[in-house]
């Protein structure tokens, strides 16, 4: 059985004071949820502090990217490691990362790598462009984004990872993918999967959608067998559209 996994990626979101208040707030509301695994991932500066909120509950951190490299002279990044004690899973290959700072597939899979190696867990984002789905590249596009990311990943470590299938166009566009169009890229994905690790193997592996959720559309995604929860930007910064989300998943 996998266990759904519901995440909330707040992006550059949230002053001090805020991210305190919902930290506190998603605390005691999330708390009813165990048989789902809640994850908050708060912009950087803020994982100190909430470490020391979400202390004792069973919610946990995320972080939104993370260094090629585990140390060095590197100013201004923030490594695997220096994560991996505070946050259990570390968001890469996320679409904004790739289209809007330019990160390669190269980069993606090294940073793959540099969370698998730290003992954290990757929450690996794959996804078409508007144009590519058009073009009827879709599987396509994915099938890449998961080859090049897993080419020197042992079977183990892939069973480590968590996918969020994200189409570019639903982010933050309110204009999420339907039910049928996430169940058939989880299909593909767990089968691209399976040439790597084997279906048996593929089948344990979890695949969250995201794009657009809210605590209106998530019943649709969270109720098909194929889709074990969903990687929710927007509507992760407002406390009761959250809790509805992981109320849907449990
Ligand atoms: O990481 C989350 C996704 O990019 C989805 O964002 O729910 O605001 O569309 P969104």
């Amino acid at each position: 059985m996998r266990k759904p996994i519901v995440a909330g990626n707040w992006k550059m979101n949230t002053s001090l004071e805020e991210a305190r208040a919902l930290a506190g707030e998603l605390r005691s509301t999330l708390s009813a949820y165990s048989t789902v695994e809640r994850v908050l991932i708060p912009p950087f500066p803020w994982i100190v502090p909430l470490a020391d909120i979400l202390d004792g509950s069973d919610i946990v951190l995320g972080a939104q990217d993370c260094a090629v490299e585990d140390q060095g002279a590197f100013t201004g990044e923030v490594s695997a490691r220096m994560l991996a004690p505070l946050c259990r899973y570390i968001i890469v290959g996320h679409s904004e990362r790739r289209h809007i700072i330019g990160e390669t597939d190269e980069v993606v899979a090294a940073k793959l790598r540099a969370v698998l190696r730290n003992g954290a867990r990757p929450i690996l984002c794959v996804g078409e462009l508007l144009e590519e789905r058009e073009r009827g590249e879709a599987r396509a596009v994915v099938e890449r984004q998961l080859q090049s990311a897993f080419a020197d990943v042992e079977a183990a470590d892939v069973l480590r990872t968590v996918i969020a299938y994200e189409p570019v166009w639903a982010i933050g566009t309110g204009r999420a993918a339907t039910p049928e169009d996430a169940r058939e890229m989880a299909n593909w994905i767990r089968e691209v999967l399976a040439r790597h690790v084997g279906a048996e193997a593929a089948n344990e592996i979890r695949v969250q959608y995201g794009g657009s959720v809210n605590a209106d559309n998530a019943a649709g995604f969270l109720s098909l067998p194929e889709i074990d929860g969903a990687l929710v930007g927007g509507a992760s910064l407002k406390a009761d559209q959250f809790t509805q989300i992981v109320e849907r998943a449990a």
